[in-house]
């Protein structure tokens, strides 16, 4: 089948078999490793990645669910070379060892700070539940999302200051 699918707002169109899983087709059509397999069954989360803006497991969804939609992969948090607070922040808080999961734990987290900064630290597991780390626990990543979450709010206050000047000077 021919599918067009936005990834990280690059359009691309490829032809793939009706069964292909869509980290695969990331993975080995496009070339994006970011999204890992971890356990292939929707368990893990490894493979976490933003379809329409919504977390999904692309481990459980099929390429050609996402014919005609916009996906977002962990390639696409950096811009320009500078990192997302929330890549700045897991490596600054040691949110990581293997990396394993990383990706996903990452996309889980940028949707949930999309939404709400100022996470307490039972929101921030609950929302992160569907994403297993093997290695560190997860006091340091809880750690990270908070730290992102401020970097984040930061950032849009400054912006609004920002516009509040521009806008007194017209
Ligand atoms: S690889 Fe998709 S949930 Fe584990
Ligand atoms: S850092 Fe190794 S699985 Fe999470």
């Amino acid at each position: 089948m021919r599918i067009t699918v936005t990834v990280n707002g690059r359009e691309y169109e490829s032809e793939v078999e009706p069964r292909t899983l869509l980290v695969y087709y990331l993975r080995e059509h496009l070339e994006l490793k970011g999204a890992h397999v971890g356990c292939d069954t929707t368990n893990c989360g490894a493979c976490t990645v933003l379809l329409n803006g919504k977390p999904v497991k692309s481990c459980t969804v099929l390429a050609v669910q996402a014919n005609g939609q916009q996906v977002m992969t962990v390639e696409g948090l950096e811009q320009d070379g500078v990192l997302h607070p929330v890549q700045q922040s897991f490596w600054e808080e040691h949110g990581l060892q293997c990396g394993y999961c990383t990706p996903g734990m990452l996309m889980s987290a940028y949707s949930l700070l999309e939404k709400k900064q100022d996470l307490t630290e039972e929101e921030i597991r609950k929302g992160i539940s569907g994403n297993i780390c093997r290695c560190t626990g997860y006091v340091n990543i809880v750690k990270a999302i908070q730290s992102a979450g401020r970097q984040m709010a930061e950032k849009k206050q400054l912006e609004q200051n920002q516009s509040e000047v521009i806008g007194s000077g017209n």
